[in-house]
């Protein structure tokens, strides 16, 4: 077969259609002009357009300025989602009625396996407590065609790393460091599950074009450096939100000489700094490295494209074109730099290692740390691997064992089968070190910690894991968490002090005799591919089958079938009352609260319980606490309280419809749906603020519910619960697609002595779903 036919089979799921993407890169330059000249992340990016046309001379100047002014409407090559956020994603895509996803699509079991005594007696029990969510995982992803990894088969971010992921390929992740795949030269992009659901029902994805950061890269890595410090040193240099609206797209001479699965570790941490996604582009390591993980035959497709005689430089999809430039340009020098430890509590606060003894005396941080972990999604590389395999060597050999427990999470059967032959698992094990299963665990929270730190109790960790937030590991928000390489955080652990410097600071042998540490030697791949494993680990095959009945118990705690909502209704909105005006912030973890609410993920009507159960109100300052001004049986100045869930719900069971009144950025925080389709179960059909987290909007418009924001914010101060709010104009504007005129909604005549009219204006795109059986109606049909 010649390239093109192994390209366009589309019974191989696994590849690309290059030469489409090149087509629609010729018609992005036509559109733009031949002379433009695109930065690597564009060209995937545009490359993946719905309509050329349409989304980049729209709110653009004839196609200048299109980086943050552009809506991209973009049709990804595949979605990947883990366990925890597949499970509301999957029943909404069952609610379209679909036969099968529309592009190739895979579920990873990871986020719900813990980590306490090692893989062996972790994971059955991790299966047996989760059985009724991997069943219907597994159940939904046999009807729909997905590829299904089962637990134990690896972490989303390596499985794709190792299995999917492609230079110039564009895949959405419903989960944050969905950017890992970045490594391999790909545009993969964190969302929620409705965007995923876009994808998966053919609905183009939207999304603001994004800026490009240019991060420059010289030189070459030495000694104990390693790629973690690049994003480590970067973190500190951006802040948590320095790369907000940004792709970092990485260039320069010291790109050639990263591991590909170093450069996945920078990818990956790109989301500790807000950024879209970050990308590099295609160099000889990624070949190696696809043929490593038995994807020789990519590389033979893509060698018709890549630099080697691929025709003119600036028409190929894998670097950018030269001349191309970018917003900003940040410089880092691999060779000079030094490893970084990033905590406590956030990932930006970046110290060098020379500086973190001072540090740690300044700030009074704790002197001795109890465990050290390494592995999960952003550091188990064969590199990463080896490279703290040779330190246990080293310590091993002067008779030393780790003083801190030392924990190891493999990010895939493929990395922990290659590990075992190589015998590197065994010298871990040897050294007193425990193997995790490959899955999250402790990275998110999945700890069952047996060294006696109770809840409460301040205490140091080292980990080469991504985040740092309070309570993220153990669930005590005292404990911090420093982020650091592989490398350092198993030096670290043979000192249990968090002031030793493994580059200058020698130890103690039993014999008494000073021992320091070489910097550690490791290699990026094994000398033979990698291990496929246990064939128990591989996954479900992508094939569709109709008559698999989807598994969800009827009595159920944890799932339930999603029902369609109530159609919208073919005219204005009626009669709606104001529910609860709620005052100051209102994050998405104030609609719906995570912590022991996160088991209810596949369950909409159990977790609505927890609706709003954090917002203040406005009126009363009391949090979580109703009236019901509508209940007639109580007298008019005395209306019964409740909680804000029960109200809702009382008002549901009564059908009456509702709105919430806030104030500004309201769904803050991270993109969890549920606080879009929680209100929108209990009957909320408006959220009227005077302002919207961006994304949150979407997620609102996308369950149906209309985000309104004030015309005069001051008229947040004329409304009030218990107030009736009729929408006028409303039906008009979403008959106009969302746009042009009739953009406004305005209250009816308004119950409440002293409150005038209010005038608000609604936002003028985006209003329709992917799913019309959500009860949106349907503008712009998928
Ligand atoms: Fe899992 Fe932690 Fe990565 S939760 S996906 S290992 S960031």
């Amino acid at each position: 077969a010649t390239p093109h036919t192994l390209v366009n089979a589309t019974s191989d799921s696994r590849y690309i259609d290059y030469r489409k993407l090149h087509k629609k890169l010729d018609e992005v330059r036509y559109v733009l002009g031949k002379r433009i000249r695109l930065t690597l992340a564009e060209k995937i990016l545009y490359s993946h357009l719905h309509n050329v046309e349409e989304s980049l001379l729209s709110n653009t100047h004839n196609g200048n300025q299109i980086r943050g002014n552009a809506t991209l409407k973009l049709k990804p090559d595949r979605v990947a989602m883990q366990d925890a956020s597949a499970q509301m994603a999957l029943l909404q895509f069952m609610s379209c009625g679909l036969p099968s996803t529309a592009v190739p699509t895979s579920i990873h079991c990871d986020h719900m396996i813990v980590g306490e005594r090692g893989a062996d007696v972790d994971l059955p029990a991790s299966i047996t407590g989760n059985k009724e969510v991997f069943d219907f995982l597994e159940s939904a992803a046999k009807k729909y065609g997905i590829e299904f990894w089962p637990p134990g088969a690896g972490i989303i971010h390596q499985t794709v790393l190792e299995n999917y992921a492609a230079p110039g390929l564009m895949m959405l992740g419903t989960d944050s460091h969905t950017p890992n795949a970045g490594g391999l030269g790909a545009i993969a992009i964190g969302v929620g599950g409705a965007d995923a659901v876009d994808a998966m029902v053919d609905a183009p994805w939207e999304l603001k074009a994004p800026r490009i950061l240019g991060v420059k890269l010289e030189g070459q890595l030495e000694g104990w450096a390693a790629p973690k410090d690049v994003i480590l040193k970067l973190a500190g240099l951006l802040t948590v939100r320095g790369g907000t609206g940004f792709i970092i797209e990485y260039f320069g001479p010291g790109v050639e000489t990263l591991s590909c699965t170093g450069m996945a570790t920078i990818c990956n941490m790109g989301a500790e700094v807000g950024a879209t996604t970050s990308v590099f582009p295609t160099t000889k390591e990624m070949y190696s490295y696809l043929h490593k993980t038995h994807r020789g035959r990519l590389t033979s497709i893509l060698g018709n494209y890549h630099a080697v005689g691929a025709g003119p430089a600036d028409k190929v999809l894998f670097h950018s074109d030269p001349g191309a430039e970018y917003d900003e340009v940040i410089t880092i020098d691999l060779s000079t730099l030094e490893p970084h430890i990033n905590g406590p509590f956030t990932p930006d606060l970046s110290t060098p290692l020379s500086k973190f003894k001072d540090a740690v005396k300044v700030n009074k941080w704790p002197e001795s740390f109890g465990a050290s972990l390494i592995g999960s999604c952003t550091n188990s590389s064969f590199e990463d691997m080896t490279r703290a395999e040779d330190l246990v060597k080293q310590a091993s050999a002067a008779g030393l064992k780790p003083k801190a427990d030392f924990f190891i999470t493999p990010g895939s059967e493929q990395i922990r089968a290659t590990l075992a032959r190589e015998n590197t698992l065994e010298t871990f094990s040897s050294a007193g070190g425990i193997v995790l299963a490959n899955a999250c665990g402790p990275c998110i929270g999945q700890w069952q910690r047996t060294d006696g730190v109770s809840k409460g109790e301040t205490n140091a960790i080292f980990t080469s894991y991504n985040r740092n937030f309070k309570g993220r590991n153990d669930g005590n928000p005292s404990t911090m968490n420093f982020l650091a390489s592989p490398e350092i955080v198993t030096a670290m652990s043979y000192a249990g002090s968090t002031t030793f410097n493994p580059l200058i600071d020698t130890l103690q042998t039993p014999s008494g005799t000073p021992f320091q540490f070489s910097p550690p030697e490791g290699s990026a791949q094994p000398e033979e591919a990698f291990a496929q494993g246990d064939p128990k680990f591989a996954p479900t095959p992508a094939i569709p089958d109709a008559s698999h009945p989807v598994i969800i118990s009827p009595t159920s705690s944890r799932l339930a079938i999603l029902e369609p909502f109530a159609p919208f209704p073919q005219g204005e909105l009626e009669g709606l009352r104001v529910l609860y005006k709620v005052k100051g912030q209102c994050t998405t973890d104030t609609i719906s609260a995570a912590g022991p609410w996160l088991k209810y993920k596949g369950h909409l009507p159990n977790i609505s319980a927890n609706t709003l159960i954090g917002a203040l109100n406005a009126e009363t300052g009391e949090t979580n606490v109703a009236y019901d001004h509508f209940d007639s049986s109580a007298p008019d100045n005395n209306p019964p309280k409740s909680s804000i869930p029960d109200l809702a719900q009382k008002w549901k069971t009564e059908g009456k419809e509702w709105l919430v009144v806030a104030e500004s950025n309201y769904g803050e925080g991270s993109a969890r749906e549920h606080a879009a389709l929680q209100p929108r179960y209990l009957g909320a059909r408006i959220i009227l603020a005077k302002s919207f987290a961006r994304i949150h909007e979407t997620n609102l418009k996308k369950q149906g519910i209309v985000p309104l924001v004030f015309e005069n914010e001051g008229d947040y101060e004329e409304i009030a619960a218990g107030d009736v709010v009729s929408t006028v104009g409303l039906w008009d504007m979403l008959n106009a697609g969302g746009s042009g005129d009739g953009r406004r909604a305005r209250c009816t005549p308004n119950p409440a002595p002293g409150h005038r009219y209010g005038q608000y204006i609604t936002q003028p795109t985006l209003f329709k779903t992917a799913c019309p059986s959500l009860g949106f109606p349907t503008i712009a049909s998928p």
